[in-house]
């Protein structure tokens, strides 16, 4: 037995999935179960990924900065207050160690993007849940659960695995009833999918409050999931902060230059955009003539809820893998009758379809 002394801080926390070696990624026809995009990155990203390959004997920039003046144009925003990091998991995990101390109470949905429970506990923080009305954040749940020991709240807008969004209003109405001497964490990982006309991922709350980050990532509107790029806009003080836990060379040099001609190519994201959108439209509906309940999304996969419960959704998960396609099932929130679904590629939408009809008729 080791005389290692582990942080209790970490033994304490719910355990992360780790399958074993030899059980990583078990390999699906069709995988729906990551919210990944199903296409390849746009081609000019793949270019300057395979150019990076001559001069792969450098350290990257140190502090991607490259990428922060991308970014910070695209988005008006000032590039010494961006930080990029290695997927916005990084970021999430940096906020908390920099952030939450033990005892702490830090706020989060509950049926929030799963991370935020592990980074809290990790940290020493007492994790608390707040509800949703029908699988729609309610700000005012999130007000009321604010107590003298709050010092975060993680807010994932639009939200996994809810695909559901809190307008722009009522963030705003957050930030300002919010006490400033608590964090908010706006975590907009699908916000390039959201085109709503109320929706906002709120980089310019940043210069309104004192207290916000908005956290942002390449891997899902991009399609860089395998490359890991991620990024926070926050206030000076906030982001010198986590700069001390970044340390340097977070983000790898292919990362940061297929990143950049990713976010320029703002035709390819359009293009990608549509397609998901067309993607949910036709799933949701799908599904739902088959009688089965959807929840509306905004994102890149749909909450499919089954009638009869877990045992009809264990079987519908178990005969889609028969048929070698991957979903994600939600026991994990509590969330015992439903699955998560991405969208896939035209062909990989109509044989998943296919499949949910075949099982629904036997
Ligand atoms: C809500 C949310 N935030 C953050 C992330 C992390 O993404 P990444 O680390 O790939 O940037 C995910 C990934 O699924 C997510 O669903």
């Amino acid at each position: 037995m080791t005389k290692i002394r582990v942080n209790e801080n970490v033994t304490k926390a719910p355990p992360q999935p780790q399958p074993p070696a030899n059980k990583v990624n078990p390999t699906f026809k069709i995988n729906l179960a990551f919210n990944e995009s199903p296409y390849p990155p746009s081609p000019k990203a793949l270019e300057a990924y395979n150019e990076t390959g001559k001069i792969l004997n450098r350290y990257p920039n140190y502090s991607s900065s490259d990428l922060r003046l991308v970014l910070g144009k695209k988005y008006g925003l000032d590039d010494t207050r961006i930080m990029c990091t290695a997927g916005s998991e990084q970021i999430l995990s940096f906020i908390a160690r920099a952030f939450i101390s033990d005892g702490d109470e830090v706020i989060y949905p509950r049926y929030g993007f799963m991370v935020y429970r592990f980074n809290i506990a990790m940290a020493g923080g007492i994790a608390v849940p707040i509800e949703h009305d029908d699988y729609v954040i309610n700000v005012d749940n999130i007000l009321n659960a604010v107590t003298d020991k709050t010092r975060v709240v993680f807010l994932d807008n639009p939200g996994n695995p809810t695909g559901t969004y809190v307008p722009y209003d009522e963030i705003k109405r957050l930030c300002e009833n919010l006490p400033d001497h608590i964090l908010l964490v706006l975590d907009a990982a699908y916000a390039e999918f959201a085109t709503e006309d109320d929706y906002d991922a709120g980089l310019d709350l940043v210069d309104k409050h004192q207290n916000v980050i908005v956290t942002r990532t390449l891997s899902k509107l991009y399609g860089l999931s395998g490359l890991r790029i991620g990024w926070a806009y926050s206030t000076e003080e906030i982001i010198h902060n986590l700069q001390y836990l970044k340390g340097g060379f977070n983000v790898s040099k292919p990362a940061q230059t297929a990143g950049c001609a990713a976010v320029l190519d703002q035709e390819y994201a359009d293009e990608m955009r549509n397609k998901c959108r067309a993607g949910i439209d036709y799933l949701t509906q799908e599904l739902r003539a088959m009688g089965l309940n959807v929840t509306s999304s905004v994102c890149n996969f749909v909450m499919l809820h089954f009638p009869d419960g877990r045992d009809q959704m264990k079987a519908a998960d178990a005969y889609l893998k028969e048929n070698d396609i991957c979903v994600g099932p939600l026991g994990a929130y509590g969330l015992d009758s439903t699955l998560r679904v991405t969208v896939g590629t035209d062909e990989e939408n109509n044989i998943f379809i296919a499949t949910m009809k075949s099982f629904m008729e036997k």
